[in-house]
């Protein structure tokens, strides 16, 4: 495989820049913090970092509302800052990939208070979604849209000259207007953010909101309600519209003028969309539109085998009707950590942004942790890239007893209260079991409370322990670079019960791993001569039954 296409297998670690790590002490996560904690990823053995946004900003949604797209807020640093974490990571051999936020600006963008102070009709309100509303006076909003995080999509304007006047649209916060993506000026403007990032040499970008950008002409109403899930999502009018793919054709010529194949690697696209069904989002990733997308369906499926092998096969063939490579992906930023998400029974509905809230039924930590290794052990096994999220190899949980009044999605109060949100997630990592935050930064200062159980999860508590959830994690990434499962192909394997999850992959050097998975209610027996590579719980050894929620690699010698 050349080098150029390191990212058809790559597995990349996502760093939420404000949890990660503070080097100044003011409880917010910062970018030299990043660059001192690099250490940790070529030592857990992932191929690259994704950084979410820490451009200016006035963090209403935690960086996702960017008020310059070309420089990086004061809270994370300085460009200079970034720079050296560039050129850290390069020297450590990591790749980075930065957030592209494309679908809205924050309200404090020059471009949204340029609006505010023009006239209707004028080219300052044509970068934004702007339109008169409907009823006689104009109050009532320009169609039913509403916004995902709970509450109307629009939100009314006072004119320059004091009068009630027109509406904007915003399918986030309101303050993060949408932009209006048939302008080509906006279109100018944001390939135009790719260059500034690829000159500074990023090698890659995640695609925020990827499947927003082109609404539906004339913004019809909505007949059915619309959030991160829905079903077909082309049905509704704001998502996955057929106009997307002429942007992002565009993109992919400017990513490949910056590969320069043979000489240096490839830049990549991975789009976050939240689109289904899997054929349509395969629409994203054709060989002339981004490289990747993510996977949600794998994440939102269920603890059962049948499910399991449903996804897997659905959203395989759906990637490589096209070329592309899947991607796998099991937390992030915006849904329930999933070692607390597969704590729950089955029927548990946890779509984000949720969250879970102290008043809320609890998962079931013990349960929870010990399938999301099981999760973790399946997914770094399948053919493709796979997606990290910060923590998630400490085996933390949600944060899910946040007191409501530090909480900061602007989730919980859109919803009037009625979702948590997605704080529980985001969370200040533990790298130190005794220090005040627990190592993320020089004193107690930290954002959001750390949870009394992540002290005894910190880094410094697992590293070298033997069967903890780290050492798990930087096994399979070693194995993982050794047999390269992502590059190869999988095969269903019967284990004799619809309840165990089972698959063959082979290696580059030509074994074959029997990756087995038990999620039925009695012990899995492994073929005979089967030997252990590794598994998810430390009490299987060789010749002895896969316990339940267990998951294990084998090499065996034929594929039964
Ligand atoms: C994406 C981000 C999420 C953000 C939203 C609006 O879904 O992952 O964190 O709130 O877009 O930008």
């Amino acid at each position: 495989m050349a080098e150029s296409s390191w990212w058809r297998d790559a597995v990349i670690y996502q760093v939420y820049p404000r949890s990660w790590a503070d080097s100044d002490g003011d409880g917010i996560g910062d970018l030299p913090g990043v660059t001192a904690r690099l250490g940790h990823l070529t030592w857990l053995g992932v191929d690259a970092l994704w950084l979410s946004p820490f451009y200016t900003s006035p963090q209403h949604d935690a960086g996702y509302d960017v008020s310059d797209y070309r420089d990086v807020d004061p809270r994370f640093g300085t460009l200079a800052d970034f720079d050296a974490l560039l050129s850290r990571a390069h020297e450590l051999g990591l790749r980075v990939i930065v957030d592209l936020v494309p679908n809205h600006t924050s309200s404090e963008h020059p471009w949204f208070q340029e609006a505010l102070r023009a006239a209707p009709g004028g080219p300052e309100r044509a970068r934004y979604l702007f339109r008169d509303g409907r009823g006689e006076n104009g109050d009532e909003p320009p169609n039913n849209w509403s916004s995902t995080f709970g509450g109307p999509g629009w939100t009314r304007i006072v004119e320059p000259d004091g009068s009630p006047g027109q509406w904007y649209l915003h399918l986030f916060d309101t303050t993060q207007p949408d932009l209006d993506w048939s302008n080509p000026e906006v279109r100018d403007e944001l390939e135009s953010v790719l260059r500034f990032w690829l000159d500074r040499g990023v090698d890659g970008f995640r695609v925020d909101v990827a499947h927003g950008l082109v609404k539906a002409d004339g913004l019809p109403d909505a007949d059915m309600p619309h959030g991160y899930l829905t079903v077909p999502t082309s049905l509704a009018p704001m998502w996955d519209q057929p106009g997307i793919h002429d942007v992002y054709r565009r993109w992919r010529q400017i990513t490949d003028e910056y590969a320069r194949p043979g000489e240096d690697a490839d830049r990549i696209l991975c789009a976050e969309a939240w689109v289904k069904p899997a054929d349509a989002l395969a629409r994203y990733v054709r060989d002339d539109e981004l490289h990747q997308s993510f996977n949600f369906e794998f994440l939102m499926t269920p603890w059962l085998a049948e499910d399991l092998r449903h996804t897997i096969t659905e959203t395989l063939s759906a990637a490589e009707a096209v070329g592309a490579p899947q991607t796998w992906v099991l937390s992030n930023h915006d849904v329930v950590r999933h070692a607390s998400r597969l704590g729950f029974e089955q029927s548990h509905g946890l779509t984000p942004p949720r969250g879970i809230g102290p008043d809320d039924p609890q998962p079931d930590a013990a349960l929870g942790l010990r399938r999301a290794r099981a999760a973790t052990t399946v997914m770094l096994a399948l053919p493709g890239s796979a997606y990290l999220y910060q923590g998630e190899e400490l085996g933390l949980p949600e944060a899910s007893r946040l007191p409501d009044d530090v909480r900061q999605d602007p989730t919980w109060e859109r919803s009037s209260h009625s979702q948590p949100g997605r704080d529980g997630c985001r969370v200040p990592m533990p790298w130190e079991g005794s220090t005040p935050s627990l190592g993320f930064g020089p004193g107690a200062e930290s954002w959001l409370p750390q949870p009394p159980e992540y002290g005894a999860l910190a880094v410094d508590r697992q590293r070298s322990v033997e069967g903890s959830t780290l050492e798990l994690y930087r096994k399979l990434l070693s194995l993982r670079r050794e047999l390269r499962p992502g590059l190869g192909t999988l095969t269903w394997y019967d284990a004799g019960s619809d309840d165990v999850l089972a698959f063959t992959i082979s290696a580059a050097d030509g074994r074959v791993v029997l990756v087995l998975a038990n999620l039925g209610a009695s012990p899995a027996r492994l073929p005979d001569g089967a030997r252990l590579l590794v598994s998810s719980s430390p009490d299987v050894s060789n010749g002895i039954d896969v316990p339940i929620d267990t998951a294990v690699w084998a090499e065996i010698d034929h594929p039964g």
